[in-house]
């Protein structure tokens, strides 16, 4: 359960509820990087992170609120990570790349998607992957397969890490609201969070993560599925935002019938219906729209 100054920094400002009935489980599930087959509790896991920035720093800060060990790194070195170490507590520490694959049971990828080819594969062999990622060709620079959206970012992952087992998450929540809105499981108004993978086990053991950490899913499917909440689909944010025009005014809580219903109400640019929409919009008017990059 998350103590009273965890939750205030979880919130960046925005007024928390606090859980109301504790939330640790004991659900299990099959460690696949353990050829014993043994188990892992939900409790025990460690999260690695392949980059600490926005989103990176604001799930550590949940997953640690939840009891779980994090192990962070970025491009420029764990030196560099101090600072949030410290902040994070004792269950964080900062490691390299390739170190924090090593060491996660779940590893969130959360970088700019230009770098994806630079995750380190073999130390992610088999493991659960949670892709964070977006993609904006004013930032990551033009990829044809995307534009022509003849794939989706999550699968252009999946492709880099043949051997893990990748599931799209965090992508389209907004990393203030992701940090404000966590409520105990079975609470009126707790939010959902979308997820879309090709490995049901690997979907289940971040439902499960997720639920840790304070919220419900909603699974789309598969990663062919995932574009539902990529950039300017209806699904892209904005049903956490007070207001959508302005997301840095608030969070608000989102079910998973209405996260379910703009999924499915979601468009793709090529979307042969009727008229096509707008051209893709740039950083500044979408989740990553306090990106410092
Ligand atoms: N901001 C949001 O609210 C939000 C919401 C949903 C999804 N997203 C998506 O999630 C991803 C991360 O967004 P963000 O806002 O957290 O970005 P950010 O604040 O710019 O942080 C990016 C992080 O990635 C690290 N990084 C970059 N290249 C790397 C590499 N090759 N290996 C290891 N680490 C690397 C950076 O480290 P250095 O600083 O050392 O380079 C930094 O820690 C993006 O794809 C974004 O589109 C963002």
């Amino acid at each position: 359960m998350l103590t009273q100054r965890q939750l205030a920094k979880t919130t960046y400002g925005m007024a928390p509820q606090a859980p109301t009935t504790p939330r640790r489980t004991t659900t299990t599930w099959p460690d696949r990087n353990d050829e014993s087959g043994r188990v892992v509790d939900v409790t025990m896991t460690t999260w690695g992170f392949i980059g600490s920035g926005n989103i990176g720093a604001t799930v550590a800060r949940l997953a640690t609120a939840a009891g779980h060990d994090v192990v962070l790194s970025n491009s420029r070195g764990p030196g560099t990570l101090t600072d949030l170490v410290d902040d994070l507590g004792p269950h964080a520490r900062a490691g390299t790349p390739a170190e924090a694959a090593e060491a996660g049971d779940i590893v969130v990828v959360t970088i700019p998607l230009r770098n994806y080819r630079q995750v380190p594969t073999e130390e992610l062999s088999g493991k659960v992957v949670i892709d964070t990622m977006n993609y904006y060709p004013q930032r990551d620079g033009n990829i044809a397969s995307l534009d022509d959206e003849s794939t989706t970012s999550s699968a252009l992952l999946q492709a880099h890490l043949p051997e893990s087992r990748v599931v799209k998450g965090f992508n389209n929540i907004f990393f203030q609201h992701l940090a404000a809105l966590p409520r105990a499981t079975g609470a009126a108004d707790r939010s959902a969070l979308a997820i879309a993978g090709d490995d049901l086990e690997a979907k289940k053991v971040v439902s499960e993560h997720l639920d840790e950490i304070g919220y419900d899913t909603v699974d789309l499917g598969l990663l062919s599925e995932g574009w539902r909440t990529q950039p300017d689909t209806a699904a892209y944010g904005v049903m956490y935002a007070v207001d959508p025009q302005a997301w840095d005014q608030g969070a608000r809580p989102a079910s998973a019938v209405e996260v379910a219903e703009l999924a499915a109400a979601s468009r793709r640019h090529h979307d042969p219906r009727d008229a096509p929409l707008p051209p893709r919009r740039g950083t500044d008017e979408s989740t990553d729209h306090h990106n410092q990059e």
